[in-house]
């Protein structure tokens, strides 16, 4: 039976950090209806489909072909699965890989990897990342899926065509069916154009829809985040699992019973009556690291809106920053504690890690490593985790903890849906869309321009 991940909020309420920097409980109970009210409206518009994320975990046909597909794939011989996309395309299963993923999976062998091949998520335009990886995997051996809603994404889009012209050279035009996979969005007269399905048609390339209702950035659980999470052989069906588990915590309003409202409602207090504008996630695991990555495009890209939902320049959004513990104790911890006090932090941590790594009784000549001897690793992140908490709280710092059970399908399930929701909820309280990002598809059509394109 897999546990409930638990929210923490003791620590970022005022009777913990004082009034100036902490939530009361009367504060809580004021943002009450305004929660009841935003829910009732995220409920009717979900029913309505206007968000598809809340039910991507439900559509098992989907997912059936998903497994389906990457099972013959495998078959066929498939030893490195690279994903061509950036942002909401490449983000999540960056961070699936990272959490459910052996660390250093791609410099394994085979056999250490269990066959699972090896995953290379090209994110970005660098020519000397893109060229090495082309060395580095035999076309003959890899599965290249291209990601991009829109299908029309210049990165994604120039990575896909050196990608199509060295299938052409080193396999032929007519095995390229076996080494590509296409995800994007679906065909139909209402929907926009995706540059990428002329070339499915062109090679016959097997095609996953990216459901318009689902934003890049909400899409980790369709197959944008599944397909190449099955090729990786996770247990997607537990992820599934997860979201469901989440789902039934956070469709009802009650704020104290919801995590995903509560922390949404402290966020915006924190940033629109407490000075906090950042939010930082900070990870005590190292497998937890790229969900923080992935929490900043979704919390920026959300929230960071020019206009509210009636027209009002209000320039909202709380900027979200990515740590890591304990690494960034000795780097960011110093200004975290005695910096501008305008920050709430997020600290992940497991409830126990897969493995326990003993301290051994060595360098007993050094009588000043005793209170580490015969300890463990573990025993060691809690305390450091325990020392950070403790000392942002004397600092009076604003802490939200996020126990995770354990590190599985289940938990990153129910977290990244949690955050999603979340996410949603702040959108309702800024009174801005939370699912639009017209700052980021200006940016695509100048760049588009400046390489001579038409729009
Ligand atoms: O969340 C979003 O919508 C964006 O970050 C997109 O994922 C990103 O811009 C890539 O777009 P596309 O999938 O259309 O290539």
């Amino acid at each position: 039976m897999e546990q409930d991940i638990r929210i923490d909020i003791s620590r970022a309420k005022s009777s913990a950090v004082g009034k100036p920097h902490g939530i009361s409980s009367a504060e809580l109970q004021a943002i009450e209806p305004r929660i009841l009210e935003a829910h009732a409206i995220l409920q009717e518009e979900r029913a309505q489909g206007k968000y598809g994320f809340y039910d991507l975990y439900k559509d098992t046909e989907t997912l059936e072909r998903v497994k389906a597909s990457a099972a013959r794939f495998l078959d066929n011989g498939i030893e490195n699965v690279v994903v061509l996309g950036i942002g909401g395309s490449a983000l999540g299963i960056t961070a699936l890989q990272t959490a459910l993923g052996l660390p250093y999976h791609n410099m394994m062998s085979k056999a250490a990897r269990k066959g699972k091949p090896r995953l290379f998520v090209m994110d970005n335009i660098d020519p000397v990342t893109f060229r090495t990886m082309m060395r580095i995997c035999n076309p003959a051996k890899t599965l290249y899926n291209v990601i991009s809603k829109s299908g029309g994404t210049a990165e994604t889009m120039a990575q896909c065509m050196i990608i199509i012209e060295q299938l052409e050279k080193k396999l032929g035009a007519d095995k390229i069916k076996d080494h590509l996979v296409i995800t994007t969005s679906p065909r139909g007269e209402d929907a926009p154009k995706s540059l990428l399905h002329p070339v499915a048609d062109a090679y016959g390339a097997e095609t996953f829809d990216i459901p318009l209702n689902v934003g890049g950035r909400f899409s980790v659980f369709s197959p944008v985040g599944m397909f190449p999470a099955a090729m990786l052989g996770m247990d997607v069906d537990a992820m599934m699992a997860g979201c469901e588990a989440m789902d039934r915590r956070t469709s009802q309003g009650n704020l104290m019973e919801n995590p995903a409202y509560l922390r949404a409602a402290i966020h915006y207090l924190m940033d629109t009556t407490k000075g906090k504008h950042m939010s930082v996630m900070m990870p005590y695991a190292n497998g937890l690291k790229d969900v923080a990555d992935w929490y900043c495009q979704l919390w920026a890209e959300s929230l960071g809106k020019r206009f509210s939902l009636d027209g009002k320049e209000v320039f909202t959004g709380q900027t979200p920053i990515k740590a890591l513990g304990a690494t960034d104790q000795h780097s960011q911890v110093q200004l975290y504690r005695e910096g501008p006090n305008d920050k709430i932090f997020n600290i992940l941590e497991l409830g126990r890690f897969d493995k326990i790594l003993k301290i051994p009784d060595t360098l007993s000549e050094v009588t000043d490593l005793d209170y580490l001897r015969g300890k463990s690793m573990n025993k060691l992140m809690n305390a450091e985790l325990r020392g950070t908490i403790d000392a942002l709280k004397v600092s009076e710092r604003p802490v939200i903890r996020v126990q995770l059970p354990r590190l599985n399908a289940h938990a990153i399930g129910q977290l990244l849906y949690m955050l999603e929701v979340e996410t949603a909820m702040a959108g309702r309280l800024y009174n801005i869309n939370a699912f639009d990002q017209l700052g980021v598809e200006e940016g695509k059509q100048i760049a588009r321009k400046l390489m001579g394109g038409e729009r």
